[in-house]
């Protein structure tokens, strides 16, 4: 199933804690070269840099890189936001959705709304290399990572089942049923839950430059919580969720998928290079364009500003990072080759998030 030189490859360099799905599509390690590495990810992305750093010194492909970083956290139940544990649809049933882009052959790949798969990114993978198309959706990217070898994995676990089903009790006015009392609330739901009922949007992204000073960058999630099934954000969207350009830089970003749908987010961020911009200011500009093109009441606080945030994180060619976030407090993580760290990112507003953005 996996060829075995990428396996030899990549075992070669005591890398054997990947897991085969996640190197299915892997290109072969190559010398090193002798450019600075960075590796960027969003602020749950503490491992998925550390492996992915590990891996681009090794030799390998920076999307490979990438890829085997975020299944760390595809991997991770305590996640609610990305793949095993992730919150499921209003039906229950987790959904996911990535993407890839890789810098050198200009390629993107996505799956969206895929289920019982645990690494959907490595599956946007062959959707680029082994297909001669850049999305597949639904039962059909399921058919297609099954036919490349990969498991069936059970993505409800046991909490965020629970969590799905308090949130059923307490908000469906379509059926009759009963929350617990405080009392026999399982605590990892009560955690989850907070003080307050919040309806997020997580994921993570991940964007790598190599040793060679080329590109690659992966965005992927279970998307928004308790969605309508079907219903797909960003993250698979090449232009919106992640986008690069191998002579310019790689960027991605987090939270509402549907301000960066209506805005082509990622892309502008990378045009902002084009027309000179840093990488923070270019966030800061996909910040401004969502803001500015948000017209719907519904959607805006007493002040007209978005209810919700969105955070972007850029590295350009030739190592430079920066981000933003509509709202202040906002962290991404860096590699900077050295050491792994969270970085404050700028933002539009001062102000910390509205409650449930
Ligand atoms: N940004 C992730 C989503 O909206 O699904």
């Amino acid at each position: 199933m996996v060829p075995s030189v990428h396996r030899r490859d990549f075992f070669k360099n005591g890398l054997a804690g990947l897991s085969a799905s996640v190197l299915l599509g892997a290109a072969p390690m190559q010398p090193p070269g002798d450019r600075r590495p960075v590796v960027i990810s969003s602020a749950n992305g503490l491992r998925t840099v550390e492996k992915a750093m590990e891996l681009i010194k090794a030799g390998a492909d920076p999307l490979d890189a990438a890829i085997a970083g975020v299944a760390i956290v595809e991997e991770d139940p305590t996640d609610h936001t990305v793949g095993l544990g992730g919150i499921p649809n209003e039906e229950g049933i987790v959904e996911l959705d990535a993407a890839v882009m890789h810098g050198p052959s200009h390629g993107g790949g996505a799956v969206a709304s895929i289920r019982n798969i645990l690494h959907p990114a490595a599956v946007a993978r062959l959707v680029m290399k082994r297909t001669d198309h850049c999305l597949l959706v639904g039962d059909g990217a399921y058919r297609f990572a099954k036919m490349h070898g990969f498991p069936d994995t059970e993505l409800l676990t046991d909490v965020a089942r629970k969590i799905w089903l308090y949130w059923k009790e307490t908000n469906s006015k379509l059926d009759d049923r009963i929350p617990p009392p405080p009392e026999e609330l399982d605590p990892e739901v009560r955690k989850f839950f907070g003080e307050s009922y919040v309806r997020e949007h997580g994921t993570i992204h991940c964007s790598a430059l190599d040793t060679h000073g080329n590109l690659g960058c992966t965005t992927t999630t279970s998307g928004l919580y308790y969605k309508m099934p079907g219903r797909v954000g960003d993250s698979p969207i090449l232009g919106a969720g992640l986008w690069l350009d191998n002579e310019l830089g790689s960027a991605g970003s987090t939270g509402r998928g549907e301000a960066n749908l209506l805005n082509l987010s990622s892309h502008t961020i990378v045009e902002g290079l084009r027309g000179g911009k840093s990488p923070q200011d270019a966030c800061l500009e996909a910040c401004k364009r969502v803001f500015e093109r948000n017209k719907v009441k519904r959607l805006q606080d007493a002040k007209g500003r978005p209810d919700f945030n969105v955070k972007f994180y850029c590295v350009t060619k030739d190592g430079k990072f920066g981000g933003a976030s509509l709202w202040a407090g906002a962290e991404m993580v860096v590699h900077d080759g050295d050491s792994a760290r969270l970085v404050p990112i700028a933002s539009l507003f001062n102000e910390q998030p509205p409650e449930g953005a």
